[in-house]
This record gives C-alpha cells, structure tokens and sequence, in this order.
C-alpha cells in the first residue's frame, strides 16, 4: 500500500471554469435538473476495450509497481496517479471502487489474448484496485503508460460504487502527440475538445522527488440518480 501523496493541480477548476462559459445548449449534458449552476461536468465515458485482465493478477493493491512481497519493482516512469471520485455537485464518494489497468513499460498488456505474453514485465502488476477514502480519494503508484500499436498513451479506468458499474473510461496523457489522431480519443464526449480535455492529464515532475518520479491527478465526476444505490438523496 502506498500513502497518500499530495496533488496539487486541479482538473475540477478546468470543470468550473468550464461550466462558468457552458451556455443553455449544453444543457444536456448535465443530469441534475435545477441544479445546473452548481453541477460539474461529468468525465466522458470511454470505452472498456479488450484487454481488462481475464485472470487478475495475484496481487491487486494500488501500488502497480510491486507485487506482493517481490524486491524488484516494475521498470518505468514512476507516477503517482490520483484523484478525488464525486458526484455533479461536487459531494465525495466514499468506497467507491477504483479500478485501473494498462500496459507494461514496452506496451504490453495482462491478458491471455493480448499480444507478446512472453515478453511481459512480470513485476508490474499491470492492473490495480482501490476503495475511495471518505474524502472521495483514490490513488496508485503505476508508471507512465507508453504507446502500443495503434492507441495513444493511456490507463483504463472503471468506477463501482455499490456493486454497479458507473463509470468506464480512459485517461490519456496530456501533450502526447499521436492524442489528435487516436481513433479513440478523436471519440470522446463526440470529439469535444472541451470534454477530452477532462480526461487528458499532465504528467507532471514530482517536486519533493530526486529519483525523476512524475505526479497525475484526475478526479472524476460521475452522474448518479436519486434511483442508484448509494446516492445521498436516494
Ligand atoms: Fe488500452
């Protein structure tokens, strides 16, 4: 397990100031009537793709460096990856399941069907878990995601909060130029720069860090109903 670590960027201001400028077309989006001026933008879905572990890993902590008790840590870009999961009005979501997963350092996945199996980081745990603190706050220990043929950089992501799937989506990181022509990415929110712009996420030096390690925070709105299981008015 890793400590929580302190993230200092904000992509919920990149939501307000947002929703600041949203006018009465984009009304759709939102999910909480009467509440427009306070409702934040929900993060884009995405979808799950292929390769979410068809065995998980022997050890699904958050910290995707190590696995178990191993003394040999998994090679990459260390980034310290988290964020705060809340509802459109801001409220945190306690024990809300974190779940990310994502390729090796040379682009390859945990899964029986994907590709180069053989030549898998065998210390990288390649997907990890997370239950949100009752500040809404999750975070992993991972590595910078590389590209692999035919997809940008990015981390997969799926969110559960009381046994039903309310988020699925993928992060992706910010700068990267193959972002532009990535067949997803070009997809997101229907190709609303505004609304990809909520899942592209700096990676950012570490300040405190001397070993290069780099820091990423995306939180992540999601839209819950009076009806869902878990809801603070339900
Ligand atoms: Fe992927």
């Amino acid at each position: 397990m890793i400590p929580i670590n302190s993230y200092t960027d904000c992509n919920v201001c990149h939501r307000r100031h947002f929703l600041r400028r949203a006018t009465a077309g984009t009304a759709t989006l939102f999910t909480v009537p009467g509440a427009l001026a306070e409702a934040l933008q929900r993060t884009p879905t995405d979808v799950e793709g292929p390769f979410y572990p068809d065995k998980l890993p022997l050890d699904t902590d958050n910290d995707l460096l190590l696995i178990n008790d191993k003394l040999t840590p998994a090679v990459g870009a260390v980034t310290y990856l988290g964020g705060v999961v809340m509802d459109t009005k801001g409220n945190p979501l306690r024990n809300a399941l974190v779940e990310i997963w994502q390729v090796d350092n040379q682009g390859i996945y945990l899964h029986s069907k994907a590709p180069d199996q053989d030549k898998r980081d065998h210390n990288f745990q390649s997907y990890g878990r997370f239950l949100t603190d009752s500040k809404g706050r999750y975070h992993f220990r991972t590595i910078r995601p590389p590209a692999y043929p035919g997809r940008t950089p990015h981390i997969h992501y799926a969110v559960t909060y009381h046994g039903k799937r309310i988020l699925t989506t993928q992060l992706y990181v910010a700068g990267e130029k193959q972002n532009a022509k990535d067949f997803l990415y070009r997809r997101i929110g229907g190709g609303n720069p505004e609304l990809q712009k909520l899942v592209t996420i700096p990676f950012k030096p570490l300040a405190t860090s001397k070993l290069g390690e780099l820091t990423a925070r995306m939180d992540l709105v999601v839209g819950l109903t009076p009806a869902d299981p878990g809801h603070p008015e339900g």
